[in-house]
């Protein structure tokens, strides 16, 4: 949550914040702010509510130039939305922006009396003027004094008033990234923010105090000894956190499916069959469980919520899928003998990322599928299996979704071979049958319009139902989690057998029901379900499979994917279950990528 950056070089300072801050803008979007040194070394701050849009019309007569400066874009949590809550927070000799939750913020407000000289509401305020208070001229060692008394999770960027084109930097859970690029010194929440100037760059390490000027970034360790970081490189491109002529971050990302899949699945590729070698994850370490405990938030959550209807009859071992923000508080039954795979896009959220500290305390070896190179829960996990799908802005994930399935059935795969549930050949006939999901992804995204057109009956309703059965049931989560999310549209997932316990008394005349049934073994069953809804005047959209055949009077609206390999349908549903929220989105005229009070990176509690 919350996106931040700092800059100090020869370029003007607003506008490298202003640029980097939209793209960091996904993290949060109640208001934005940024502090700078202008030609006289004195700081302004510069603050508002809304989008960054917003913030940088402000900026359109100001021609007084500036080199060093920090930004915020906010996810609010402690204080409302307002101006005065908006970050860069300043005090006395100090500016500060942060990102992440100081939980002791109300002890320290009393044993410091600062209740008078509070303007805002925010836990981050308390610490800029904790700042003060250490600052003796000494940036450094005030810096240490405030990290000895702040509990919880922070990143700070700060400025001193006496020390013109210095950005400070120092963290705590919260992610930051660094890096020295020919255009300057930048640190930011975010790589999205880094690429349009390097691609090279480092993770501040915890606790490091990171010194930015126009020529060189310094660190320190928790004892003040200089060190060098340990460097990073991205393959992102910079086209690839544009829209690149689609309307929508969403969109586009819902097209780079197919794309980032192939960039998943054929470099793993040894003989047609998944090999991990250049992942360094051995097959020892599929061998040596007895059980998987998945772990994970949102969208990756449902992702193992898949590979766990899939895992468990294909490997035959106990495969549980917990939310992370449960388990974290649990006492897992989980031991040595536990493969715990967690499941992240960003790599940061705080949930996942406590969970997997948890796991590794019980003794499990951890897997991570990660999509971001670096972050803090792929150094921490014992291995990672990087998913290749580039940056994804849009708040609403569609192709990190699909690449961690593709990752976690390419898992599968691997394990069931090394621990003999396959042969060589089922093995390859296996993966030819994820390969075929491609085609098929390309299939649904070019007929599009199917969706946009049913979307029409979805834009007056307030509830939607979809129902499924096995792996169908596990997709219809995913489907229910995106329509909710920009549509705002009450959405809930249903086991179809599970509906006649209750929900089913929701269904009237109308109300829209979305039934997936591509698992010919139990195909029957959840038609028999649609004809309970059928019988109570619902509106069904179906989604089957092509060689299905279905009783026309059943289904108000019939989406056919290609013919699949029934463990693979999930990959062409994503993308019309994603379309059919985009477009009801669309219609009723929302804001996509950006929906209200969410972010796309989870990383306070
Ligand atoms: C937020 C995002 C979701 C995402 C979830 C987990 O809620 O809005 O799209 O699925 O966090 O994020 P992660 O980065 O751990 O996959």
């Amino acid at each position: 949550m919350c996106g931040i950056i700092g800059y100090s070089g020869p370029l003007e300072a607003r506008t490298i914040l202003l640029d980097g801050l939209s793209q960091l803008e996904y993290r949060g979007y109640d208001s934005a702010g940024i502090a700078y040194f202008d030609s006289r070394s004195q700081i302004h701050v510069v603050k508002k509510t809304g989008k960054v849009a917003n913030l940088r019309e402000t900026f359109s007569s100001i021609s007084d130039s500036s080199h060093c400066g920090i930004g915020h874009t906010r996810w609010a949590t402690h204080g409302g939305v307002s101006d005065v809550n908006a970050h860069p927070h300043h005090a006395g000799q100090v500016t500060l922006i942060h990102n992440g939750i100081i939980e002791n913020y109300h002890s320290l407000t009393q044993e410091f009396q600062l209740e008078a000289s509070l303007v805002s509401q925010t836990d981050s305020e308390v610490a800029a003027r904790l700042l003060d208070i250490f600052y003796e001229g000494q940036p450094e060692s005030a810096i240490k004094q405030l990290v000895n008394r702040v509990e919880g999770s922070y990143a700070f960027c700060i400025m001193f008033n006496d020390r013109p084109g210095e950005i400070y930097a120092v963290r705590s859970v919260s992610p930051l990234v660094a890096a020295y690029t020919r255009a300057g010194a930048l640190v930011a929440s975010d790589l999205t923010a880094l690429i349009p100037y390097t691609r090279n760059y480092f993770v501040v390490p915890e606790h490091h105090i990171v010194k930015l000027t126009g020529y060189k970034i310094s660190i320190c360790d928790p004892d003040g000894k200089q060190v060098s970081p340990e460097m990073m490189k991205v393959n992102w491109n910079t086209d690839a956190a544009m829209k690149n002529g689609f309307p929508h971050f969403m969109l586009k990302e819902i097209h780079e499916q197919p794309e980032a899949l192939k960039n998943t699945i054929l470099p793993r590729l040894t003989k047609g069959i998944p090999d991990f070698t250049d992942d360094q994850i051995p097959d020892e370490l599929f061998l040596g469980c007895d059980q998987i405990h998945v772990i994970a938030c949102g969208t990756a959550m449902h992702a193992g919520m898949v590979a766990r209807s899939l895992l468990e009859p294909l490997l035959r071992i106990p495969v549980t899928v917990s939310i992370a923000s449960e388990f974290r508080y649990e006492e897992p039954l989980i031991d040595e003998k536990t493969l715990v795979i967690v499941i992240s896009q960003s790599g940061e959220t705080i949930d996942t990322l406590a969970a997997l500290r948890l796991a590794r305390t019980c003794g499990s070896r951890t897997l991570a599928v990660v999509n971001v190179k670096g972050s803090t829960i792929a150094r921490e996990s014992d291995y990672v299996l990087y998913t290749h799908a580039g940056p994804e802005i849009a708040v609403a994930s569609t192709k990190a979704y699909s690449v961690q399935l593709a990752a976690l059935y390419m898992v599968g795969c691997r394990m069931a071979l090394v621990r003999g549930r396959f042969t060589g050949e089922q093995a390859s006939a296996f993966l030819a049958g994820l390969l075929d999901v491609i085609p098929a992804m390309e299939t649904m995204i070019s007929r599009k319009d199917e969706e946009k057109n049913l979307v029409t009956h979805l834009l007056s309703q307030h509830d939607t139902f979809f129902i499924g059965r096995g792996l169908d049931y596990a997709f219809s989560l995913e489907g229910a989690l995106k329509l909710k999310e920009i549509s705002y549209i009450h959405a809930e997932a249903y086991a179809a057998g599970e509906l006649k316990h209750g929900t089913i008394a929701l269904i009237a005349s109308g109300v829209p029901v979305i039934a997936i049934a591509t698992q010919e073994h139990i195909f029957s069953k959840t038609m028999s379900n649609v004809r309970e809804v059928k019988a109570r005047g619902a509106f069904v959209i179906l989604v089957t499979q092509e060689h299905a055949s279905v009783d026309p009077d059943l289904a108000d609206i019939h989406i056919k994917i290609p013919d699949l390999d029934d463990r693979f349908t999930v990959f062409p549903i994503a993308v019309v279950l994603q379309l059919i929220a985009y477009y009801t989105s669309i219609g009723k005229n929302l804001d996509v990528d950006q929906p209200r009070n969410l972010a796309k990176s989870v990383t306070v509690e």
